[in-house]
């Protein structure tokens, strides 16, 4: 049976070191958490960076070992590696281009070399475990070169790419000094997929206008082959999430929650905390709410779990201080002593308790900047087992395209969304399940095996095609 070697910066496990002990914990952010159960099915493996910095070979051997044993492969970075790949080109040139925060973009030629030289690193080790007939699914704009890295190694495999963030259009990627290798380290894949028709588009634009070759209905002849990109909106696994939040565990921690909550109504944001989720801005459109409807004061509160990430990036930083002095600023203007407005916590939780919160809340508030597609609104909707809540989205997020029954704003639109609140507090219970019930249809439907499907057999499609034109 062939198998699929999945290959992305991060693993679906992250290690922690304490005390001198290893430890792992599952990893945070829509790849991790979705891809999850598909890497485990058959003899698949996993290759990428763990998350931490190890310095003696003995860890490194026993997370190696470790993560073996559950379809794992570890490739570990230095500490140099880790500041210009990964907090550096990734997170400071990419990500912030990507997601059209360019007044944040870094462009250093060094932490671009490192780059490169991390993608082959991560080349070198696929190939250690590659055999002919494997099928390679690389993830992310972490990797953008490993493609065509790969491709020089194994020219007849089967490459398939997949981006989890937006793709800006033309006018914003050519910003980068280095387009031309970043779209032709990806044109090494036999499919490129994105999340949404738009961020295909953007990129088939950028491929025409910067390297000069011409699409027909996606699919590009580099000369050498033809190269298909697509649209594939992302699913999640909507009977793991629509089982947990039926199971005793997660009853039991609602009830602990709601005792701390009492009757209040609850508005609920989930994201890492990141420039592009538009926490401050959504911080800010509820202290305009409470302004606006003091008939809402002690009755509504807003829980904001904020997962750490990229903390040693100096934008991340300045974004936390910005959010802890927000939150204390409306809590100490608006709160009394029987009521705290927002409900801050600045860590993860384990699925139970964020299923419990899902179920409990009776907004789900997902407004980002920009989104690749957001998760989480997904699997709000998919732990909404009695249909009620009202999902607000930011048009801004990919998972728009798809759940046209929420509440649509625009996160710069700060009224809009103060309507939007006052509408999903205020929706008829039928109302909401009408919409809850279609969203959940098509969430339960478009799923992540629907997802890993349809790019697995898209994938077959274009190898066979490039044969029958050789
Ligand atoms: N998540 C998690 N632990 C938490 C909070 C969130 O594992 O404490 C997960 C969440 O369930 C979702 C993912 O992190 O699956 C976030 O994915 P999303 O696509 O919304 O955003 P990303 O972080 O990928 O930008
Ligand atoms: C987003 C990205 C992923 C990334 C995740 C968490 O989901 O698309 O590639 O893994 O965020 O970020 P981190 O930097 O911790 O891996």
């Amino acid at each position: 049976m062939s198998r699929t070697i999945i290959v992305s910066n991060r693993l679906p496990v992250t290690v922690l070191k304490k005390h001198q002990h290893i430890e792992y914990k599952t990893s945070e952010g829509g790849l991790a958490t979705g891809l999850g159960s598909v890497y485990k099915q058959g003899s698949n493996r996993w290759i990428g960076w763990p998350g931490i910095y190890l310095e003696e070979e003995s860890d490194q051997l026993q997370v190696a070992a470790d993560l073996q044993a559950d379809h794992m492969h570890p490739v570990f970075l230095s500490k140099t590696e880790i500041k210009e790949f990964y907090e550096g080109f990734s997170n400071e040139t990419l990500w912030p281009t990507f997601h059209y925060f360019l007044q944040y973009a870094i462009y250093d030629q060094k932490m671009w070399e490192t780059y490169r030289r991390v993608n082959q690193k991560f080349c070198n080790e696929v190939m250690k475990i590659a055999k002919p007939g494997d099928t390679i699914w690389i993830h992310d704009y972490q990797l953008l070169l490993l493609p065509q890295m790969l491709r020089e190694n194994l020219p007849d495999s089967s490459i398939g790419f997949f981006q989890h963030i937006p793709f800006p259009s033309y006018e914003v990627f050519r910003l980068l000094p280095w387009r031309e290798e970043l779209l032709n380290g990806m044109l090494g894949a036999d499919l490129l997929g994105f999340h949404t028709y738009d961020d295909a588009r953007h990129f088939l634009s950028s491929v025409s206008r910067i390297v000069g070759y011409n699409n027909q209905q996606g699919l590009i002849d580099t000369g050498k082959r033809t190269v298909m990109v697509d649209a594939f909106p992302m699913g999640i696994d909507y009977d793991k999430y629509a089982e947990v939040a039926e199971s005793e565990e997660t009853l039991k921690r609602e009830q602990t929650y709601r005792k701390a909550i009492h009757d209040q109504k609850i508005i609920l944001s989930i994201d890492r905390l990141d420039y592009s989720k538009g926490i401050p801005q959504r911080l800010e459109a509820f202290e305009l709410f409470l302004q606006q409807h003091p008939e809402f004061n002690e009755k509504v509160s807003l829980l904001m779990i904020v997962v750490p990430s990229r903390d040693q990036v100096g934008k991340y930083k300045e974004l936390k201080e910005e959010v802890d002095e927000l939150v204390g600023r409306i809590n100490g203007t608006y709160g009394n002593m029987n009521w705290r407005p927002i409900n801050y916590f600045y860590r993860s939780f384990p699925l139970e308790s964020l299923s419990a919160f899902y179920r409990m809340a009776d907004v789900g508030l997902v407004t980002p900047m920009r989104d690749g597609m957001n998760l989480v609104a997904k699997e709000y909707i998919a732990s909404k087992t009695d249909q009620k809540g009202v999902l607000i989205l930011s048009e801004m997020a990919g998972a728009s395209r798809e759940l046209s029954d929420a509440i649509l704003i625009n996160p710069n639109d700060q009224n809009q969304l103060v309507n939007a609140l006052y509408k999903a507090l205020t929706m008829p219970e039928e109302e909401q399940q009408f919409h809850m019930e279609q969203m959940q249809e098509l969430v339960k439907r478009y799923n992540i095996n629907h997802w890993v499907n349809l790019f697995m057999d898209r994938l077959s499609y274009i190898k066979i095609k490039q044969l029958s034109m050789s």
